[in-house]
């Protein structure tokens, strides 16, 4: 019989380790390959003794090792074994589609498809197949059950897909298995992945080498739970998707026909050539909205960072930051300078007593006493400006459930077309987890719903990023990882110098991100009376670091996050002012994990480009060619760039603006602080 020996095994040495997986190895018949357009990427399916694998290699070397397939069902025999391939279909795609609003305004889906359709040989002789699409930025994969009589209602106890990692590669993640910390909110940390144990993805990996690195992540998660991985056998360095439970232990029930969401490796030669990542986008369906004219990125203030360094309250009394006042003037603060929206959280009834467990309290159209919402919503509109609802729901889905429809439409009545949401809540007052299929599809109605009423939203304590926007352009933001507020709490919880250059390669590869960056009460001085201990939690940024984030960290709704009185007479300001929230083209220049980002980006409805840099807690200088910027064209750099002794830690305010006429064949020596940054706009000379 011949053997199928996998494509990077061929013309290697068989060494003892090579040797223990060809133990895998089946009849040629029993195995289909694809490869990127490119050729680099190969995916093999293949059935060895009944069971499914798959493998992935690069250039000839292995990524993923034979990695198995399937499922468990409650109530029904396991999916794994006396598997077959019944057929192989093949397809290619090469197509180039346009974003109403992104990093990028055109992407190209460019990709082989392979699909395996696979049976059981014995009863109940269920089929499915196995899809695998192969991008030269990375693949993705997914089951698809047909309609059939083996397999009708069910529900999945447990999803048996496999990643078995070819070597013990350095990786960053989050855990995903804290009993009761059923969130994204938690510091980054590395380590080979064989000691990893059970984490979140996006799961971002650099194998020993150096030569490539990966990311694990799901796309299309629709009806679902959500994934997350199970820690490897040690040695094996084998992990496996880990759903996330409804409270009676289910993972997920449904129906066929059937389709899972896809689980995507993104790959690339270098760091910075992750970043942006479409790979996800491109296995989204397209856009359901015709008309999209409704749906903007801007920038916007709001009633917000007050509350979290508590001189403002959501409840009602005498700090009340929710009045028609005090609103009145943020609406008159964005407008005087060109910022889109105001977010005005704590403006309805349930924020009284412990708000985190008011789950059932809140209402959703009930205004407090000294907030006029229908007075405001058209100051708001004579001013040009998008008054943005505060949805807290505290994880009382149900009670938010009862009143979406009716708030959502009152909202739009009033001309109200953004809702920024929250989910404060570990798991659901039902038990259900956070992450359940439960939630996936409370989300995705929270979505739909918004788009019927023409709402554009910004979820925070959202379900992962999985491409959504592709399909529903209204889903803009969501937040999803530690942003600024850890910076408001004091205590010393912060956020590490390194931590934004973590989340570049992290979570931010899954999508846009409301991080809320400008602050610029750097010590939370003003407001509280006194400036913070450099141990207490405050932004460990310098200034210009603050400024970068906004080119650094994409997001179509950007907050300008501090009090509006911090930012008078402060001429760095201006950058934020200036800065774009929709782009034509993005590019990461350089960037180590956890070290440094420089990321360029040219704004879409003109002809600036834009440039962040920033580094963790060491002081970095670069020299960044400027070639991005158009050939035989002269630029105005605006710099704002770190000042003389600035750093986080003693000097974070230290800030220097200057100008400089450049063009595409300057190389501009960038030097950063220590927690540093710098921000430039450049403008075409007059
Ligand atoms: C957590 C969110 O991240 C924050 O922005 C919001 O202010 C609070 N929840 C209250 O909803
Ligand atoms: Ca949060």
């Amino acid at each position: 019989m011949k053997m199928y020996v996998p494509s990077w095994m061929r013309g290697m040495a068989f060494t003892a380790s090579i040797l223990a997986f060809t133990a895998v190895a089946a009849a040629a018949q029993d195995s289909a390959t694809v490869a990127s357009p490119d050729g680099r990427t190969r995916v093999t399916v293949l059935v060895n003794e009944g069971k499914l694998y798959y493998d992935v290699s690069r250039d000839g070397r292995p990524l993923l090792f034979p990695s198995m397939l399937g499922f468990e069902f409650k109530d029904a025999p396991t999916l794994r074994d006396g598997l077959r391939i019944t057929g192989v279909k093949r397809a290619t795609h090469d197509e180039t589609w346009t974003q109403p609003w992104g990093e990028v305004a055109r992407v190209r889906d460019h990709h082989n498809e392979l699909r395996v359709a696979v049976a059981e040989s014995a009863a109940p002789q269920r089929k499915f197949d196995f899809v695998v699409r192969a991008f030269n930025d990375g693949i993705g994969f997914r089951y698809e059950f047909p309609e059939q009589p083996g397999l009708q209602d069910f529900v999945i106890t447990d999803e048996l897909t496999q990643f078995s990692f070819a070597d013990d590669a350095k990786s960053w993640w989050i855990p995903s298995n804290r009993p009761r910390l059923d969130r994204s909110e938690i510091l980054y940390s590395s380590s080979p992945i064989s000691v990893t144990d059970s984490i979140q993805t996006p799961f971002t990996m650099q194998t020993r080498d150096g030569r490539t690195f990966m990311v694990i992540h799901e796309a299309n998660l629709v009806d679902y739970a959500r994934m997350n991985l199970a820690g490897p056998r040690l040695e094996s360095r084998v992990m496996k998707v880990a759903l996330a439970p409804w409270q009676n232990g289910d993972k997920v029930r449904g129906h066929t026909p059937f389709v899972t969401p896809w689980r995507t490796i993104q790959i690339a030669d270098r760091a910075a050539d992750l970043s942006p990542s479409l790979l996800g986008l491109n296995l989204n369906p397209p856009s359901m909205l015709s008309d999209v004219s409704w749906i903007k990125p801007m920038k916007y203030v709001g009633i917000w960072w007050g509350m979290h360094i508590n001189t403002m309250t959501w409840s009602s009394g005498p700090k009340h930051g929710a009045t028609t006042e005090n609103t009145k003037r943020y609406i008159d603060f964005a407008a005087a300078n060109g910022l889109g929206g105001v977010l005005v959280e704590g403006w309805n009834v349930g924020w009284d007593g412990d708000w985190i467990k008011n789950a059932n309290a809140f209402s959703f159209t009930q205004a407090y006493p000294d907030y006029n919402l229908p007075e405001l919503a058209r100051y708001a509109e004579s001013k040009g400006v998008h008054l943005i609802v505060h949805n807290e729901t505290s994880g009382g889905i149900v009670n938010y459930e009862r009143q979406m429809d009716a708030a959502y439409a009152m909202y739009h009545s009033l001309g109200l077309d953004a809702i920024k949401s929250g989910y404060v809540t570990d798991t659901t007052p039902e038990g259900n987890s956070h992450h359940s299929q439960f939630m996936v599809r409370h989300y995705r109605k929270a979505i739909e719903t918004a788009a019927k009423y023409h709402i554009m939203l910004d979820v925070h304590e959202p379900i992962h990023d999985t491409g959504e926007r592709r399909t529903w352009p209204n889903m803009m933001s969501r937040e999803g990882a530690r942003g600024q507020e850890y910076n408001a709490w004091g205590g010393e919880g912060g956020n590490p110098p390194e931590h934004e250059s973590n989340l570049y390669f992290t979570r931010l590869l899954a999508g846009p991100m409301d991080f809320t960056p400008g602050i610029f009460d750097l010590l939370i001085e003003r407001g509280t009376g006194r400036a913070r201990h450099q141990w207490e939690s405050h932004p460990r940024t310098t200034l210009a670091k603050q400024l970068a984030l906004y080119v650094v960290i994409y997001s179509p709704l950007q907050m300008a996050a501090d009090l509006p009185e911090n930012y008078a007479g402060k001429p760095a300001f201006q950058f934020i002012r200036d800065v774009a929230v929709d782009w034509e083209t993005s590019k990461t220049i350089d960037g180590r994990i956890g070290d440094y980002v420089i990321t360029a980006r040219k704004a879409k409805s003109s002809d600036d480009w834009f440039l962040g840099a920033i580094t963790d807690e060491e002081a970095r200088t670069f020299t960044v060619p400027l070639n991005f910027l158009t050939p035989g064209r002269k630029y105005t750099a605006e710099i704002y760039a770190d000042g003389p002794g600035a750093s986080w830690y003693d000097n974070p305010l230290a800030v220097t603006i200057s100008k400089k006429t450049v063009d595409s064949r300057t190389n501009l020596s960038v030097v950063l602080a220590p927690g540093g940054g710098q921000a430039i706009r450049f403008t075409p000379a007059k």
